[in-house]
This record gives C-alpha cells, sequence and structure tokens, in this order.
C-alpha cells in the first residue's frame, strides 16, 4: 500500500494511486470533500481527476490549483508551476513549434482549465506554427473589426509603434465579449518588447465572482448584461489603430460587429469546471439589463472593480519568444502601456467559443 508521505516525496501520482479513489481524494484534499468526488476511472488522468474535484466539489479552485501543481504534481509530461495561488502556472518541457503528442495536449489543456493562464518561455513560433498548435484546442476565431496578418488572416498582430499613446488592450476585458459566441481562450507570442513595461495582468473571474458576498452573488446570478465592441472600437475615438491611415500599424475595419450588441450572463458557469465567475469587463459591458441607468452604472463599477485585486491577479513580464495561453471564459487581462519608448510587438490567435451561459 502506497503511503501519502511516498506519493508526496515521490512527486508523482502513480497509476497504482489513481485506481485507489478513496487515497487519491484523501492525499489531495481533506476528507470532507471526499464522498462529493466521483470515483476515477482508469482511463482518467490525473489533469482530468483534478478538473472532476474542481467541478464537484467546493474547494475553492486557488487550493486545487496549487495543490496538484506543487503536492501532488499531478502532470507527468509537463511541468507546471503556480506563479501565485490564485491563477497562472509557468509550462516547462514542452517545444510549441513541434508537433506535440495527444498525452502532452491533453496535460495542456488541464492545466488551461486548471490555472486559468499558463505561459510557456522561450518558444520561437512563426504564425504557421501557432495557428497549428491553437488548431489542436479548436478553430481559430477571426477579428471581426482588427484586421489580422495579410499572410494568416487569423493572426492577430498587436503592434505598439514606439512613441505611440497606448497599447493595444488597455482596459481589463475578455476577449471578444461582445460577440455571440465569444473567444474562448487566446494563444499571445511575444515577438518584440520593451526590455522593462508593458507586462500583461491577469485576474481570475471565479475569485472575482467569490469575493461577493452570498446576498450580491445570489442577486447578480440571474442578471444579464450587454456588450458591444462600439465603445472600445469607436472610429471616431479608437488610438492605437486606425480605420483610414493605411500607415498605420494596425488596420480596423467599420463591421457590422462595431455596431450589434450581446446579451450575456453577468455571471457565466463555465462549461468545463462548472465555476461561475463575473462575466462583465470595462472594455466592453455598457449595462445591465431591467436595472434603471443610475444602478446599472454603478454596480457595473463594482463588477469591475473586483478585477485586479491582489488574491486574485497576476503580472506577467514579456521576453520576446514567450507565449501566454489564457481561457477567456473565467478570467479577464489588460495590456499595461507603461512604456511608450520601444516598440512591441505580439501576435495574438483566439479560439472560437460558445454562447455563455
Ligand atoms: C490583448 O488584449 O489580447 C493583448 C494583451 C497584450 O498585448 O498584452
Amino acid at each position: 500500500m502506497i503511503s501519502l508521505k511516498q506519493i508526496i516525496l515521490s512527486k508523482k501520482v502513480p497509476t497504482s494511486f489513481l485506481k485507489k479513489p478513496d487515497l487519491w481524494q484523501r492525499a489531495l484534499f481533506s476528507t470532507q470533500y471526499a464522498p462529493k468526488v466521483p470515483p476515477p476511472e482508469e482511463s482518467q488522468t490525473p489533469g482530468s481527476l483534478a478538473l472532476a474535484l474542481a467541478k464537484e466539489t467546493s474547494i475553492p479552485i486557488s487550493q486545487i490549483r496549487v495543490q496538484c501543481a506543487t503536492d501532488f504534481n499531478v502532470f507527468r509530461h509537463i511541468s507546471a508551476v503556480p506563479v501565485t495561488a490564485s491563477l497562472g502556472a509557468e509550462i516547462s518541457g514542452v517545444d510549441l513549434s513541434q508537433p506535440l503528442s495527444d498525452d502532452v495536449m491533453e496535460e495542456i489543456w488541464s492545466a488551461f482549465l486548471l490555472f486559468g493562464v499558463i505561459f510557456f518561455r522561450e518558444q520561437k513560433l512563426t504564425p504557421d506554427q501557432q495557428l497549428a498548435f491553437a488548431k489542436r484546442f479548436g478553430e481559430p476565431d477571426r477579428h471581426p473589426i482588427v484586421k489580422g496578418l495579410e499572410s494568416h488572416p487569423d493572426v492577430l498582430e498587436i503592434v505598439r509603434e514606439a512613441g505611440a499613446p497606448t497599447n493595444f488592450g488597455e482596459a481589463w476585458h475578455s476577449d471578444n465579449s461582445y460577440m455571440a459566441e465569444p473567444s474562448l481562450g487566446s494563444i499571445l507570442h511575444a515577438v518584440e518588447v520593451p526590455p522593462v513595461g508593458n507586462d500583461t495582468m491577469f485576474s481570475c473571474a471565479y475569485g472575482a465572482y467569490d469575493g461577493l458576498s452570498p446576498k450580491m452573488r445570489n442577486f447578480i446570478d440571474d442578471l444579464r448584461a450587454v456588450h458591444t465592441a462600439g465603445v472600445a472600437f469607436n472610429p471616431s475615438t479608437v488610438s492605437g489603430g486606425s480605420y483610414d491611415n493605411p500607415e498605420s500599424a494596425m488596420k480596423y475595419e467599420r463591421s457590422q460587429d462595431l455596431f450589434s450588441t450581446n446579451l450575456h450572463p453577468v455571471v457565466r458557469v463555465h462549461p468545463e469546471t462548472g465555476r461561475r465567475g463575473i462575466f462583465v469587463n470595462e472594455m466592453f459591458t455598457t449595462e445591465i439589463e431591467g436595472l434603471v441607468k443610475s444602478e446599472s452604472k454603478q454596480l457595473l463599477e463594482l463588477l469591475f472593480s473586483q478585477f485586479g485585486l491582489p488574491h486574485t491577479s497576476c503580472r506577467f513580464r514579456w521576453k520576446a519568444g514567450d507565449v501566454a495561453m489564457w481561457d477567456n471564459r473565467c478570467l479577464q487581462h489588460v495590456a499595461i502601456g507603461d512604456n511608450s519608448s520601444h516598440k512591441r510587438v505580439m501576435r495574438r490567435v483566439t479560439l472560437k467559443g460558445d454562447k455563455p451561459q
């Protein structure tokens, strides 16, 4: 019989251990949760078991994240080191430019779901390789307003020229939440970055929701909110890209999506982890259905203010070659435009998502 201590010391979860659900459950978390966790099937991998814990229990996801990665090292093909207790992990042991096995991809997907955002250092991806990696997870989403690379329309080049006043994405947001089916996730690759500054911050939507009182959570649970691209991409105020200037590094199109609106739940239930998170963001959400204007404005301000809090956020300092892959269904991010003296070039591929529930 394998002891808990042996498992922790070996930093691996042996297959024989997976067949002993009681041990698995006790080892991972306190026994009070164990009865709620379904017994693992033999075919289940440690990553998917960790997700089952996220889905079936009320254990705080931050605890699951940290314990899975640090105490139990649930991954076999990759290494995942959390960057904070609340979200984010650095993944090593993979070269994203190469075709990866299904086992490795399954673990990357599990880590993506568990940590919300995962970081891969020192990768070197051509647009074809970035797209090939993205396509292992789903179909790329073409940006409806900003034009992609001429050679690869599904790859968005996010450029800030030296001296430009702002970065693209300089307000908290979930990518393309104004679409009827907002982008599931995003894969951002740093091509050229300043020596310091212009980091990206991420903030956990589950943590934002869990931070509210039960009464407030109850109040917002069934509300819906209006999302639109029309403010952030308003042709008369937008900066950092251009609708009319052919010289501009980023080119915007006056597409129909600029003027359409979509209603999404204020609290989104993640289709894979089952966790609830706040799904309104300051870049694209303009009002809450059914409230008078001042109520809607103040409630949105309260909900926006749950993002960027120290306990539920992380910050990524880029080096050229790094890749971040995040889940737009359960976090928001912001590009911090604090260095205008250097050029910054990033390439982003987003994945098609589903209708938020
Ligand atoms: C984005 O909003 O997707 C871009 C983030 C960044 O460039 O840091």
